[in-house]
């Protein structure tokens, strides 16, 4: 059987990457066939290398617009055969376009319980809140900030000293393990969308719920 090719958009660190690399790369027939960026110097970038991953650019510079980046991007994924695509800390909104090219094929991890503090600095901001639960989500990507629809989500307690980086360590550990599972899942066939209810995914995991 031919594999699942997964496609990483990352600007960052890459912790979310380097996991599913440990956890899925070569395994259970998946594989990270490409791993994009719009920031050149992507600590991601060289986790991919180092395990010999084809790597591309796309800066916002180097293109007309951000639509025109976009469709770049797209036509790399589409030529490479891509089943998935990943954002894993990817700090930019995708076009439309895009998001209309690789429906329902395009996930991502947040910090949060959403629909509570999506956007910018959840963790940051689910402080300032108050709150004493917040999480990791991993979603749908629609044309929306974080709104596409829900797949699996973790409630994490807000520590109570509530100190961000013990919070930020918990909630990293928990995306480490939540993203690639989601992952193996999709590939696995076992998630589905709602037919009457876009909101709605049906989450087929025989080894637990989907609240991870
Ligand atoms: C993660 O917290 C993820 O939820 C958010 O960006 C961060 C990326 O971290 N979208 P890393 O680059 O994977 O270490």
């Amino acid at each position: 059987m031919s594999p699942f090719r997964i496609a990483v958009l990352a600007s960052g660190t890459g912790t979310n990457l380097q996991a599913i690399i440990d956890r899925l790369h070569g395994r259970e027939g998946i594989e990270v066939a490409c791993v994009l960026s719009n920031n050149p110097g992507a600590t991601a970038l060289d986790r991919a290398r180092r395990v010999g991953v084809e790597t591309a650019v796309f800066r916002r510079e180097d293109h007309p617009d951000r639509a025109a980046r976009d469709a770049a991007m797209a036509d790399f994924l589409d030529e490479r055969g891509i089943d998935l695509v990943v954002l894993a800390g990817y700090m930019e909104l995708l076009s439309a376009e895009f998001v209309c090219r690789f429906r329902n094929r395009i996930v991502n991890v947040h910090p949060a319980l959403l629909p509570s503090f999506p956007g910018l600095d959840p963790i940051g901001r689910a402080l300032e809140h108050g709150v004493a639960v917040t999480g990791v989500t991993v979603h749908f990507v629609d044309e929306g900030v974080d709104s596409g629809p829900i797949i699996m989500q973790r409630a994490i307690d807000v520590p109570y000293t509530r100190d961000r980086s013990q919070l930020e360590k918990e909630i990293h550990r928990v995306e480490h393990e939540l993203l690639p599972r989601t992952i193996l899942l999709i590939a696995q066939g076992a998630v589905r969308l709602d037919a009457d209810n876009r909101r709605l995914v049906h989450v087929d995991d025989r080894r637990g719920s989907r609240h991870g």
